[in-house]
């Protein structure tokens, strides 16, 4: 498919790179696709960042069948541009339209394209310790219709945001707050997906955690409201006793790509990691026995995100005394070097752009 590129007229300026946080700049440039049953995935474009012309009646106003990613591309010391397993998001995208009744797209097709928006953009990824491009392809229903079914319509949209850190506390100990009052989803769901209504639902109890002083909601299973799940805007590691353990797959858990890169990281260092249930009072009583030594969580936003408090009910802990723990650090240095370029990536997961 033929790629179309218009360029833009006018260039925004670009913001200070100490002074990036996340997701309120967006570049220059942006790719759009439509698909209608006759044609297909059609009509590839790069064209200037603006807004998208949609009647009110569009049905992903009204039903939120829409999937989205949220990927990387990093400058190196040497000036070049990386992005960090590309081909996992687009995989799971593709996973997620299945999910969500949107026809599937082709992955390496949207690399490419992916790619030279990149090329075309390349001065907004930043180069301060700590920022990067975020992007953000995301796939929404287009038809103008009422009734609840699936669209036949749909447009294929990545924009571009240089980013600093997603908390405003950066790469220092977050607090969560577990709630039992409300519920994230359910096994059996869609809250393994990538889908735009599960964070529609995590808004209200995400409130409640910020009127009491809590960066994030950690949520529990739906149906027991027993075994921890994920924070939303992270997938959530424990360490206890030198076990790392995050909690299982379960069809209710986003299947992080960091989550997953720490699995192969703590498995290549040979440290002991489980992906099984876990239940909160399990990590309270780690915490009143002294053995609950870190939590983290992972996030392509979040990158690590050191944990320092928790609190549940009644109960709070404070965690490695409320300062960054050394597996979050390994992990974390690990990571971003790999991403940034600083060190060789033994996993394969870096993608060089330009
Ligand atoms: C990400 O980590 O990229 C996410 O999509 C999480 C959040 C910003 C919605």
């Amino acid at each position: 498919m033929p790629l179309k590129v218009t360029t833009a007229k006018t260039f925004k300026p670009k913001p200070e790179d100490a002074k990036l946080n996340f997701g309120n700049t967006f570049t220059d440039h942006m790719f759009n696709m439509d698909f209608d049953p006759d044609k297909g995935w059609h009509d590839p474009r790069i064209e200037p960042y603006g807004p998208i012309m949609m009647e009110p009646s569009t049905m992903v106003l009204h039903y939120a069948q829409a999937v989205f990613e949220g990927l990387k591309a990093y400058r190196t010391d040497s000036g070049s541009i990386q992005l960090f397993r590309p081909r996992d998001n687009f995989k799971r995208m593709n996973q997620a339209c299945h999910a969500m009744c949107i026809p599937n797209f082709d992955e390496g097709f949207l690399l490419t394209a992916l790619k030279q928006l990149l090329v075309l953009e390349k001065n907004w990824v930043p180069s301060a310790s700590e920022t990067s491009l975020y992007i953000r392809p995301t796939i929404i229903a287009m038809d103008p219709f009422l009734g609840v079914r699936t669209s036949y319509t749909y447009r294929f949209f990545i924009i571009l945001s240089p980013v600093g850190a997603y908390y405003p506390e950066g790469f220092n100990p977050v607090k969560i707050w577990v709630t039992q009052d409300h519920v994230r989803a359910v096994r059996g769901g869609v809250g393994h997906v990538k889908t735009i209504g599960n964070y529609a639902a995590s808004l209200y109890a995400g409130e409640l955690a910020h009127k009491n002083g809590y960066t994030q909601v950690l949520w529990l299973d739906g149906v027991e409201k027993k075994y921890v799940e994920e924070v939303g805007s992270m997938n959530i590691f424990f360490v206890i006793n030198d076990e790392i353990v995050t909690p299982e797959l379960s069809g209710s858990i986003l299947p992080g790509i960091t989550r997953n890169s720490v699995i192969a990281l703590a498995k290549m260092w040979g440290f002991k990691i489980s992906e099984r249930k876990i239940s909160i009072d399990e990590v309270f009583d780690a915490g009143a026995n002294g053995k609950l030594q870190e939590i983290f969580g992972s996030g392509t936003a979040a990158v690590i995100s050191p944990v320092g408090e928790i609190k549940f009910g009644s109960r709070t802990i404070k965690i490695n005394n409320g300062k960054t723990g050394p597996m979050a650090n390994r992990f974390y240095q690990a990571l971003t070097d790999i991403q940034y370029g600083k060190i060789d990536d033994p996993m394969g997961w870096v993608e060089p752009v330009v």
